[in-house]
């Protein structure tokens, strides 16, 4: 039997980071949790304590190279290696892209896209030398762009090439590396809440988000399967083949949707979680979604499977 992965994720002191380092530690195996944020990074760590496992708390902005560096370094020396990075960083400006400062506009794409990159950079040498899985989130926006979010969805689709050109690459030059793309339509995180608002209102969770463990069982089943993309939500599957055929028609719905969200989310401006600080350690955040009863299943069997070992301590 294999040895209990060291892992690493970024991005894990909220929302789908949080739910996946939760799902990702096991008894006797090691996770390492990366955000900015100290409350949220110490729920973490407690979470993944609480399933046998070792955590690592690691601070650092991913758009701060030298502290990124520092952050996987210590991780690898602390873990003595590594084998399944899950990037998954995230932040948006929300406005239409004629309001969007720039300074915001860059700032989205260096912590979304280039931040991310970064970091692959930096573990891909780790994963190669344990044969590991990376797997990066991007987003459903990469084929359903979201008006009010354009740095947003550029960033997904920038990432979207970016990996797909990095599968091939990694093929040709024999590094056995896994790399799975998860490709969510909306979750219910507080991702919604941290965007760095110019229309006076941040949007709603979507009335049809799945819970963030969805997506971290997809990452959970990327890694055993290294599947090249998986996409976390059949309608996004519907409604991604609709939006190819019927472009023009659900462009205006979209644009229609995005005025509706703009007018009902709550009051709300400022910087948002693109130039600060936002995990508080939540995994949703309107709390209204629960898991499937595929997932719940699944949280069931593997409880009874690790009682044993933690019973061993
Ligand atoms: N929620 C959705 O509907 C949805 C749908 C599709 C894809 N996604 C993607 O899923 C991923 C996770 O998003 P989420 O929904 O879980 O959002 P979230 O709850 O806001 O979590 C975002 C995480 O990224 C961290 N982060 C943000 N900026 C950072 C920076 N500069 N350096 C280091 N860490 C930073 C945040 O921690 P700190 O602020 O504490 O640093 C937090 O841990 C993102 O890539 C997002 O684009 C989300």
């Amino acid at each position: 039997m294999s040895a209990p992965p060291r892992v690493l994720v970024t991005g894990a002191s909220s929302g789908i980071g949080l739910a996946t380092a939760l799902r990702l530690a096991q008894p006797g195996g090691a996770v390492a949790v990366l955000a900015r944020g100290a409350a949220g990074l110490a729920v973490a760590a407690k979470g993944v304590r609480a399933r046998g496992a070792r955590a690592l708390e690691l601070r650092a902005d991913v758009t701060d190279r030298a502290a990124l560096t520092a952050a996987v370094d210590e991780c690898v020396a602390d873990f003595g290696g590594l084998d399944v990075a899950v990037v998954n960083v995230g932040a948006a400006a929300y406005a239409p892209f004629t309001d969007t400062p720039p300074e915001d506009f860059d700032r989205v794409i260096d912590v979304t896209f280039r931040g991310n990159v970064d970091t692959i950079r930096l573990v891909l040498p780790h994963l190669a030398a344990t044969e590991g899985s990376l797997v990066v989130v991007g987003s459903s926006s990469a084929d359903l762009p979201l008006p009010l979010m354009s740095s947003y969805t550029a960033a997904k689709h920038a990432m979207r090439g970016f990996v797909d050109a990095l599968r091939i690459e990694l093929r040709s030059e024999g590094l056995p590396v896994s790399l799975t793309l998860i490709e969510p339509g909306p979750v219910d995180t507080p991702f919604w809440g941290h965007v760095a608002s110019h229309v006076g209102r941040v949007p709603p969770v979507l009335p049809l988000s799945y819970h963030p463990d969805e997506v971290a069982v997809a990452i959970q089943r990327g890694i055993a399967s290294r599947a090249p993309r998986l996409t976390v939500g059949g309608a996004m599957v519907v409604l991604r083949t609709v939006h190819r055929f019927a472009r023009p028609l659900t462009e205006r719905v979209m644009a229609r949707a995005a005025t509706l969200a703009a007018d009902v989310g709550e009051e709300g401006s400022g910087a948002g979680a693109i130039w600060s600080p936002s995990g508080t350690g939540d995994v949703t955040a309107a709390g209204r979604t629960r898991p499937s009863a595929l997932v719940r299943s699944r949280q069931l069997v593997s409880a009874a499977w690790s009682f044993p070992a933690r019973l061993r301590g």
